[in-house]
Protein backbone atom coordinates (compact mmCIF):
# COMPACT_ATOMS: atom_id res chain seq x y z
CA UNK A 1 0.00 0.00 0.00
CA UNK A 2 1.40 3.77 -0.46
CA UNK A 3 1.95 5.73 2.07
CA UNK A 4 -0.67 8.54 3.01
CA UNK A 5 -0.30 11.73 1.43
CA UNK A 6 -1.56 14.70 2.88
CA UNK A 7 -4.02 16.79 0.46
CA UNK A 8 -3.47 20.57 0.90
CA UNK A 9 -5.99 23.32 -0.94
CA UNK A 10 -5.00 27.23 -0.70
CA UNK A 11 -7.96 29.02 -1.33
CA UNK A 12 -8.62 33.03 -2.36
CA UNK A 13 -11.21 34.72 -4.67
CA UNK A 14 -9.45 34.68 -7.84
CA UNK A 15 -6.80 32.27 -7.72
CA UNK A 16 -4.53 34.15 -9.84
CA UNK A 17 -2.50 36.08 -6.50
CA UNK A 18 -2.94 35.08 -3.06
CA UNK A 19 -3.70 31.07 -3.48
CA UNK A 20 -1.23 30.53 -6.48
CA UNK A 21 1.83 31.85 -4.36
CA UNK A 22 0.66 30.51 -1.53
CA UNK A 23 0.83 27.24 -3.47
CA UNK A 24 4.09 27.77 -4.62
CA UNK A 25 5.84 29.09 -1.41
CA UNK A 26 4.44 26.02 0.48
CA UNK A 27 5.79 23.45 -2.82
CA UNK A 28 9.25 25.15 -2.52
CA UNK A 29 9.16 24.64 1.56
CA UNK A 30 7.82 21.06 1.11
CA UNK A 31 10.33 20.37 -1.76
CA UNK A 32 13.14 21.70 -0.59
CA UNK A 33 12.49 19.36 3.01
CA UNK A 34 12.05 16.18 0.38
CA UNK A 35 8.47 15.73 1.71
CA UNK A 36 7.01 16.19 -1.92
CA UNK A 37 6.15 12.74 -1.60
CA UNK A 38 4.02 13.42 1.46
CA UNK A 39 1.81 16.65 0.51
CA UNK A 40 0.01 17.30 -2.01
CA UNK A 41 -0.80 20.81 -2.78
CA UNK A 42 -3.17 22.51 -5.19
CA UNK A 43 -4.99 26.48 -4.87
CA UNK A 44 -8.47 27.46 -6.44
CA UNK A 45 -10.45 30.93 -6.26
CA UNK A 46 -14.11 31.33 -4.93
CA UNK A 47 -14.93 32.96 -7.74
CA UNK A 48 -15.17 32.09 -11.88
CA UNK A 49 -13.63 35.43 -12.96
CA UNK A 50 -10.12 34.01 -13.88
CA UNK A 51 -10.54 30.52 -14.49
CA UNK A 52 -7.78 29.27 -16.81
CA UNK A 53 -5.39 32.19 -15.96
CA UNK A 54 -1.63 32.33 -14.94
CA UNK A 55 -1.41 33.89 -11.82
CA UNK A 56 -1.39 37.66 -12.61
CA UNK A 57 2.24 38.78 -14.02
CA UNK A 58 3.14 40.94 -10.56
CA UNK A 59 2.65 38.51 -8.79
CA UNK A 60 4.80 35.93 -10.60
CA UNK A 61 7.44 39.15 -10.97
CA UNK A 62 7.41 39.39 -6.82
CA UNK A 63 7.74 35.55 -6.52
CA UNK A 64 10.43 35.34 -8.66
CA UNK A 65 12.96 37.67 -7.42
CA UNK A 66 12.73 35.20 -4.22
CA UNK A 67 13.41 32.13 -6.49
CA UNK A 68 9.81 31.26 -6.09
CA UNK A 69 7.83 30.18 -10.01
CA UNK A 70 4.38 29.57 -10.70
CA UNK A 71 3.73 29.98 -14.43
CA UNK A 72 3.00 26.48 -14.55
CA UNK A 73 -0.70 27.21 -12.79
CA UNK A 74 -3.71 27.91 -13.69
CA UNK A 75 -6.84 29.14 -11.87
CA UNK A 76 -9.82 26.95 -11.07
CA UNK A 77 -13.03 27.33 -8.95
CA UNK A 78 -13.14 25.98 -6.11
CA UNK A 79 -15.77 23.37 -5.51
CA UNK A 80 -17.58 21.12 -3.15
CA UNK A 81 -15.79 17.98 -3.96
CA UNK A 82 -12.42 19.62 -2.71
CA UNK A 83 -13.88 18.81 0.09
CA UNK A 84 -13.89 15.05 -0.18
CA UNK A 85 -10.37 15.33 -1.40
CA UNK A 86 -8.44 17.25 0.43
CA UNK A 87 -7.10 17.76 4.00
CA UNK A 88 -7.13 20.84 4.55
CA UNK A 89 -8.82 24.07 2.68
CA UNK A 90 -7.15 27.09 4.19
CA UNK A 91 -8.89 30.61 3.09
CA UNK A 92 -6.51 33.76 2.76
CA UNK A 93 -9.29 35.71 4.21
CA UNK A 94 -12.56 35.91 6.04
CA UNK A 95 -14.59 36.26 2.91
CA UNK A 96 -13.48 33.28 1.14
CA UNK A 97 -14.02 31.33 3.87
CA UNK A 98 -17.37 32.46 4.60
CA UNK A 99 -17.91 31.31 0.53
CA UNK A 100 -16.03 27.63 1.25
CA UNK A 101 -18.70 27.18 4.29
CA UNK A 102 -21.66 28.18 2.22
CA UNK A 103 -20.56 24.96 -0.12
CA UNK A 104 -18.87 22.63 2.22
CA UNK A 105 -20.79 19.49 2.22
CA UNK A 106 -22.31 17.47 5.12
CA UNK A 107 -19.69 14.91 6.14
CA UNK A 108 -16.51 17.00 3.99
CA UNK A 109 -12.98 15.17 5.78
CA UNK A 110 -11.58 18.79 5.38
CA UNK A 111 -10.24 20.85 8.17
CA UNK A 112 -11.24 24.26 6.88
CA UNK A 113 -9.29 26.96 8.30
CA UNK A 114 -8.60 30.71 8.03
CA UNK A 115 -4.97 30.04 7.11
CA UNK A 116 -2.70 33.06 9.05
CA UNK A 117 -5.15 32.84 12.14
CA UNK A 118 -3.96 29.35 13.26
CA UNK A 119 -0.59 29.43 11.60
CA UNK A 120 1.02 33.20 10.82
CA UNK A 121 3.34 34.72 13.61
CA UNK A 122 2.98 38.30 12.26
CA UNK A 123 0.05 39.50 13.38
CA UNK A 124 -2.18 39.39 10.54
CA UNK A 125 -5.56 36.93 10.55
CA UNK A 126 -5.69 37.06 6.83
CA UNK A 127 -3.74 38.07 3.27
CA UNK A 128 -4.95 41.40 2.25
CA UNK A 129 -6.07 41.32 -1.21
CA UNK A 130 -3.09 42.84 -3.40
CA UNK A 131 -5.20 43.12 -6.72
CA UNK A 132 -6.08 47.20 -6.74
CA UNK A 133 -2.73 48.34 -4.91
CA UNK A 134 0.55 48.79 -5.52
CA UNK A 135 4.21 46.44 -5.46
CA UNK A 136 4.32 46.73 -1.85
CA UNK A 137 1.22 45.01 -1.34
CA UNK A 138 2.69 41.49 -3.42
CA UNK A 139 5.83 41.85 -0.95
CA UNK A 140 3.05 41.57 1.90
CA UNK A 141 1.46 38.32 0.40
CA UNK A 142 5.02 37.25 0.04
CA UNK A 143 6.27 37.92 3.63
CA UNK A 144 3.03 36.56 5.08
CA UNK A 145 3.06 33.33 3.25
CA UNK A 146 6.46 32.56 3.45
CA UNK A 147 5.92 33.15 7.35
CA UNK A 148 2.37 30.91 7.33
CA UNK A 149 3.73 28.01 4.95
CA UNK A 150 6.55 28.24 6.90
CA UNK A 151 4.57 26.92 10.21
CA UNK A 152 2.27 25.44 8.91
CA UNK A 153 4.71 22.81 7.86
CA UNK A 154 6.41 22.85 11.25
CA UNK A 155 2.88 21.70 12.37
CA UNK A 156 2.22 19.06 10.15
CA UNK A 157 5.61 17.51 10.99
CA UNK A 158 5.14 18.21 14.42
CA UNK A 159 2.11 16.13 14.06
CA UNK A 160 2.91 13.53 11.98
CA UNK A 161 1.32 14.37 9.27
CA UNK A 162 -2.36 14.25 8.15
P1 LIG B 1 -6.65 36.90 -5.46
O1 LIG B 1 -6.73 38.42 -5.99
O2 LIG B 1 -8.01 36.61 -4.84
O3 LIG B 1 -5.56 36.94 -4.47
O4 LIG B 1 -6.36 36.05 -6.68
C1 LIG B 1 -7.75 38.92 -6.81
C2 LIG B 1 -7.74 38.62 -8.15
C3 LIG B 1 -8.73 39.15 -8.95
C4 LIG B 1 -9.71 39.98 -8.42
C5 LIG B 1 -9.70 40.26 -7.06
C6 LIG B 1 -8.73 39.73 -6.26
N1 LIG B 1 -10.69 40.55 -9.26
O5 LIG B 1 -11.52 41.34 -8.76
O6 LIG B 1 -10.71 40.26 -10.46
Amino acid sequence: MSAPVTKVLFVCLGNICRSPTAEAVFRYLVEEAGLEQKIEIDSAGTAAYHIGKQPDLRTQAAARDREILMSDLKARQAIEQDFHEFDYILAMDSENLANLEAIQPVGSKATLQLFLDEYGSMGYSEVPDPYYGGPDGFELVLDLLEDGCDQFLKSLKKQGFK
